[in-house]
């Protein structure tokens, strides 16, 4: 059965929410701010890479500073709703510039334990979560000027997946997709299939009315980019959790299709460098930096 919701959602609370699509990576980043003050939260921000080049720049990133900066608005919180695999934060960069605290869910350490081995990662990386302000727990909150943000544990896709619900608006990052588009793979180290759907029931226990922030969209069967949906919406429409599909249903439709995917084309450097909070590895002894490519391990 699905965890009870740990706070009663205060739908009096509207915040205004910019989305900022990152084409090569089907991202959806968000401004989140307080109707009522200048405060606001960045959730999911993606640093750009040329994979092949080994090329990073920031140019996703200065959008949504300039953005901030234009309306003189306040950066209180950089969200990260999971550990991505399949971009890199931009969480420190931003943070660098615009200050604010960098938050993600308190099951990191797992992630970072998993992912510390796959990429054989010394003692120095530390497996604490140290590299983040702020790990949130199943009902944990926050404030983004007035507003009280609550934090919902939904692991499936990752164990680390948090839901950010501030308000009427609830950030669910990959534990749903928009309703035909389904829901995101649970066969990544640490997933599960089984896990996801219970999770994905306490997304759809909130008030129906409730809008919902997507962290992908990848427009399926030609449609345009999509990013927001209802709860009310979700439970009626959903391709995979909608009216009338149980769990067990659920997990044999996931599995067989997770079987099907290839691994995401950023797979490997996106969780060296977000498994660090968004922090590219040290330099070596050359004061060269370097990613790793694990052979015949993922
Ligand atoms: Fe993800």
């Amino acid at each position: 059965m699905a965890e009870p919701l740990p706070f009663t959602p205060d739908l009096s609370v509207s915040p205004v929410v910019v989305p900022f699509f990152d084409q090569p990576t089907n991202t959806i980043s968000y401004i989140v701010k307080d109707p009522a003050s200048d405060a606001c939260a960045v959730v999911d921000s993606v640093m750009d890479i040329d994979y092949a080049a080994g090329r990073i720049t920031y140019d996703g990133a200065d959008k949504i500073i300039a953005y901030i900066r234009e309306h003189g608005w306040r950066l209180e919180w950089l969200i990260e709703t999971h550990v991505h695999a399949d971009h890199l934060s931009a969480a420190p960069y931003i943070q660098t510039k615009l200050g604010g605290k960098l938050g993600i869910g308190e099951n990191i350490t797992i992630v970072q334990d998993t992912f510390g081995k796959i990429f054989n990662e010394g003692t120095e990386f530390q497996r604490d979560g140290s590299q983040f302000d702020r790990l949130f727990k199943d009902g944990d909150s926050y404030k983004i000027g007035g507003m009280t943000a609550h934090v919902i544990h939904t692991p499936g896709h990752t164990p680390a997946c948090m839901t950010h619900c501030i308000g009427d608006a609830a950030f669910v990052g990959d534990t749903l997709f928009m309703p035909d588009g389904g829901s995101a793979r649970a066969d990544f180290p640490g997933g599960d299939a089984r896990t996801l759907y219970r999770s994905i029931q306490r997304v759809l226990a909130l008030p129906g009315e409730m809008r919902l922030f997507m962290c992908h969209d990848y427009g399926p069967n030609g449609r345009d980019i999509q990013w927001e949906t209802t709860v009310a919406d979700e439970r009626e429409h959903n391709i995979h959790v909608g009216k009338g599909i149980g769990e067990d249903e659920f997990v044999k439709l996931r599995e067989s299709r997770d079987a099907t995917l290839d691994m995401p084309r950023l797979i490997i450097p996106s969780l060296q460098v977000n498994m660090r909070a968004g922090q590219l590895p040290p330099a070596d002894d050359s004061g060269k930096t370097f990613l790793k490519v694990p052979v015949n391990t993922l």
